[in-house]
C-alpha cells in the first residue's frame, strides 16, 4: 500500500492494531511480560494504569487467554503436547530412535522430553528449564539427563559415536565456544552415575528433521503413563516446586 495513502501514521495505526487485539479478548486487557518484550529487543512493560485509562471498561485478564487453544481444568502431559508445545516432530523423531534403539523407558522418556525447554518455554538453558519442569514428576535420572544434555550436546564423545553436530557449526559459526558454565557443567557430568543417560539424549538427538517421518505421540502415551507421574490435580495445581511454570505456561498473559 503506498504509505501516503494512509492517513494514519505508524503510532496510531499500531494502537489501532493493539485496540483490535484486545477487542479480540472481548472484556479484557492481556497483558505482555517484560520477557516477551526482551525478545522483541525492548526493555519495556505495560503499565497496569495506562493500560487501564485505555480501556476503562475492561478488566485485565486474570486466566485463559481465548486467543489460545483451550485448557481442560485438569491438564496432563499429553494436553501440553498438544496445546503448549509449538513442535512436537522433533521430540517424537527424537524418542521414536531411541525406542527403535531398544533403550529403556528412562531413556525414551529423557528423549521425549528433553526439549520441552524450546518447544513450550524457552530457548536460553532450555535444558534448565526442562528438567525444573519435570523434576516432580519424573525420576531424577530422567531430569538429569535432559538437564546436563544443554552441556553434553557441545561436547563430543566418539566412544559412542557422537561428533560435534554439523548443524550447530552452520547455525552458531565455526568459532562458536561455550561459555564457562556449560564447560563446567560437562566436566561434572563426565563421572556421574547418569552420565550415559544424558549422553544418550545427544545420540538420539536428531538434528535433522525429517518432515515425511512418520511419528505419533500415541506411541509414547504407556511409557509416559508408566514413567510421568501426572498429578491427580492436574500440572499446575498440584503445589509441586513447578506447579507454577507448568501455570504460566498455560495462563502466559496473566497479569499477576
Ligand atoms: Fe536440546
Ligand atoms: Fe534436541
Amino acid at each position: 500500500m503506498n504509505e501516503h495513502a494512509n492517513p494514519q501514521t505508524l503510532s496510531e495505526r499500531a494502537d489501532a492494531l493493539e485496540e483490535k487485539m484486545m477487542h479480540e479478548l472481548g472484556e479484557h486487557i492481556a497483558t505482555k511480560s517484560v520477557l516477551f518484550n526482551l525478545a522483541d529487543g525492548k526493555v519495556q512493560m505495560d503499565m497496569g494504569a495506562d493500560l487501564k485509562a485505555k480501556n476503562p471498561d475492561k478488566y485485565f485478564l486474570m486466566g485463559a487467554d481465548p486467543r489460545l487453544p483451550k485448557m481442560p481444568d485438569k491438564p496432563t502431559l499429553i494436553d501440553f503436547f498438544h496445546n503448549r508445545f509449538a513442535s512436537l516432530n522433533h521430540l517424537l523423531q527424537s524418542a521414536t530412535h531411541a525406542l527403535k534403539g531398544g533403550h529403556s523407558e528412562k531413556v525414551v522418556l529423557a528423549c521425549l522430553l528433553h526439549d520441552i525447554g524450546v518447544t513450550g518455554f524457552i530457548r536460553c538453558d532450555h535444558g534448565y528449564w526442562g528438567a525444573q519442569m519435570i523434576e516432580p514428576y519424573v525420576d531424577e535420572e530422567v531430569s538429569w539427563a535432559v538437564r546436563t544434555h544443554q552441556a553434553l550436546r557441545f561436547f563430543p564423545d566418539p566412544a559412542v559415536g557422537y561428533e560435534y553436530p554439523q548443524m550447530y557449526v552452520k547455525y552458531f559459526g565455526a568459532d562458536y565456544k561455550p561459555e564457562p558454565y556449560i564447560v563446567a557443567e560437562y566436566e561434572r557430568a563426565k563421572n556421574h552415575k547418569y552420565y550415559m543417560t544424558s549422553r544418550l539424549i545427544c545420540v538420539n538427538d536428531i538434528y535433522s528433521f525429517d518432515p515425511n517421518a512418520k511419528v505419533d505421540l500415541n506411541d509414547f502415551v504407556d511409557i509416559i503413563g508408566r514413567n510421568f507421574r501426572q498429578p491427580k490435580e492436574g500440572l499446575g495445581f498440584d503445589n509441586s516446586p513447578s506447579a507454577h511454570m507448568w501455570r504460566t505456561l498455560m495462563w502466559p498473559t496473566r497479569f499477576l
